[in-house]
């Protein structure tokens, strides 16, 4: 059974599965290989640094399927966006921040405009905005999210409802097929997934980076701002991120005023880092994370959660 959605037809894609723009980590590989898969391939752009994206635009679009590029609007710069746009994505994901100045050049430039919401207000102003695909994004989400966020579960129905017809997916928390069958069961026409495809065959991740998702449990993560604060990060306080247990957590966790206003322990943190006493980047990983337990090729696990997604429907449409 293929499972068709309204994001499936807007695309041309076989299934209803996003991998999410993973900042650095969703490289031209791992996008290219979801799309191969029969997914919707994103790059994670990120701020949109131009080395980077010069070096991995061209291995997604090579792989000729449909595909997109994701950035952070609080970060990225119109060039940035220009410059993926030369290679002709389907879409453009914006996420956390206004997605407004650049929506009319993606639009200009014939690709769809995808907006990641976290709470309803966003989710407004991105409909507003006349955006085509809404992703709805919950607090169990890996990486960064709102600080005051929503849980998925009670989010996306919501976010679907205020959508109409404009189709939603719905992100954080889902790591297998159970979860993308919940999704579209919210009414979701689809979902994004970003923690369960870092641990990929194609993943622009460290292999130590890896084995801790394969290794993770979803007690184990927090969303903090400490981490942040700590490698002097440019992420806006409005914004934590949910990762693994750092021992920088457990130091400052219920301080972060004392910890960015000092610059020695920031500067302990990078001496850490140096010597190999605490890892190069955090590592960012959802609450769903105990499904992740291998690293798979991705166009093998796309294939693998469609299957096991159309599966939980038949078996729930059965009991
Ligand atoms: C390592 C990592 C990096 C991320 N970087 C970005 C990013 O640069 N831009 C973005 O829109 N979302 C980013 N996200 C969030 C995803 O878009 C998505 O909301 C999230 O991964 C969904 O939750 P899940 O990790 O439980 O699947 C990131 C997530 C992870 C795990």
């Amino acid at each position: 059974m293929t499972l068709s959605t309204a994001f499936t037809r807007l695309f041309g894609v076989r299934h209803p599965i996003a991998s999410a723009p993973m900042g650095g980590s969703a490289g031209g590989a791992l996008a290219a290989a979801v799309s191969l898969g029969g997914g919707f391939g994103l790059l994670g752009a990120g701020g949109g640094e131009r080395d980077w994206l010069a070096r991995e635009l061209p291995i997604v679009a090579r792989a000729g399927r449909p595909w997109g590029v994701g950035f952070l609007s609080w970060a990225a710069d119109v060039r940035g966006v220009e410059q993926a746009l030369e290679y002709d994505p389907g879409a453009v994901m914006l996420s956390f921040g206004d997605p407004g100045p650049f929506a009319e050049r993606i639009r200009a430039a014939g690709a769809a405009v995808i907006v990641q919401v976290t709470d309803l207000e966003e989710a407004r102003q991105a409909l507003d905005l006349g955006a085509d695909v809404v992703v709805a994004q919950g607090t169990e989400s890996g990486g960064h999210g709102a600080r005051h966020g929503r849980s998925t579960l009670p989010f996306v129905p919501v976010v679907v409802d205020l959508a109409g017809p404009v189709p939603v997916l719905a992100a954080g928390g889902i790591a297998d097929g159970r979860g993308v069958a919940a999704a579209l069961a919210l009414g979701a026409a689809g979902a994004l997934i970003g923690t369960r495809f870092q641990a990929t065959a194609e993943a622009l991740v460290a292999p130590s980076t890896a084995e801790a998702i394969v290794q993770g449990r979803g007690q184990d993560t927090e969303r903090s701002s400490v981490l942040d604060i700590a490698r002097s990060s440019a992420w806006p306080s409005a914004y934590t991120s949910r990762t693994l247990g750092h021992p920088y957590l457990d130091r400052w966790r219920g301080r972060e005023a004392e910890l960015a206003a000092s610059a020695d322990a920031q500067r302990d943190y990078r001496a850490d880092v140096a010597r190999g006493d605490v890892p190069r980047l955090p590592v960012w990983a959802g609450e769903a994370v105990d499904l992740v337990t291998d690293l798979p090729p991705a166009a093998e696990l796309v294939a693998a959660l469609a299957a096991q997604a159309a599966d939980a429907l038949a078996r729930a449409g059965r009991s």
